[in-house]
């Protein structure tokens, strides 16, 4: 039977700058990232972590549900105030801490960043990551970025509905219970460190690390973008997060969303 979070033990272990500063737990919520935004208008400081063992409604992008179950994986969302408050910016941040922590796990696996928000390992989906504003009234002055990674998901616990190919790190291990208190403290640290990065004027090392991990640089790709299918080569990724391609008439657009539908 699993077992609930450890959040007290989690709490003790993290000695971080920012991320961590505080903890929310909640055994059950709608979402995470609801929660952090409401925290985040009530004034929650740079770096609350806001963690559930399970959600009702967990969200992704483009509308999509995410589903997990109980006291299973690692759902949680981090209060972020960067002075750029760039979205684009902090998804990549995730991308790149929780690729960093899951590449020391799984040495022998293949983990890449699926641009913009996804973690793949050997081709299938461990981690996805939803950034979001506030929308209404003054401009939005914290970001909220939300982390759902497979820790413990068995190959039953997949619902049918999902198409994609999805995993989690004790199916990739190929062992029974791995420690979210454990993998949770690797992430917070690795977020802080390239959060301080960030801070401190080192954006440059972040977009470098999580173009040197991502699949798509120099690659042929189709890209849907709303209604909108591009077919064209990477040419760069920006600091902001933007995929720029150059497409069949020698047009570079960049874009800050969308789904890769194919790497040829
Ligand atoms: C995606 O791949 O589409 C992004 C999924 C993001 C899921 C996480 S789980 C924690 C946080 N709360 C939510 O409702 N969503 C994010």
């Amino acid at each position: 039977m699993a077992e609930a979070l450890n959040i007290q033990y989690v709490a003790n272990v993290v000695d971080t700058k920012r991320i961590g500063c505080r903890f929310y737990y909640y055994p059950e919520i709608d979402s995470t990232n609801n929660q952090a935004l409401l925290l985040g208008q009530q004034g929650a400081s740079d770096g609350t972590v806001i963690i559930a063992d399970y959600q009702l409604v967990g969200r992704g992008r483009a509308n999509r549900q995410w589903v997990s179950s109980e006291k299973t994986n690692l759902l949680f969302s981090v209060i972020l105030k960067p002075a750029n408050n760039n979205p684009h910016e902090m998804t990549m941040l995730a991308a790149v801490a929780v690729h960093e922590v899951l590449s020391q796990i799984l040495t022998a696996s293949e983990v890449v960043i699926k641009w913009p928000n996804d973690i793949l390992v050997d081709n299938q989906k461990i981690c996805g990551i939803l950034a979001e504003t506030q929308t209404k009234g003054e401009q939005s002055s914290f970001i909220v970025v939300g982390i759902g990674l497979n820790i413990n998901m068995s190959a039953e616990d997949i619902p049918e509905n999902i198409n994609r190919k999805i995993t989690s790190l004790s199916i990739c291990m190929g062992r029974g219970q791995v420690s979210r208190e454990e993998v949770l403290v690797k992430v917070l640290y690795s977020l802080d460190k390239w959060y301080d990065k960030i801070l401190t004027g080192s954006s440059i090392d972040l977009t470098s690390q999580y173009i040197q991990n991502s699949n798509l640089h120099g690659r042929l790709v189709s890209l849907q973008c709303g209604n909108e299918i591009i077919k064209g080569f990477v040419t760069h990724l920006d600091e902001q997060g933007k995929l720029w391609i150059r497409d069949e008439y020698g047009r570079t657009n960049g874009f800050v969303g969308g789904e890769i539908l194919k790497i040829f």
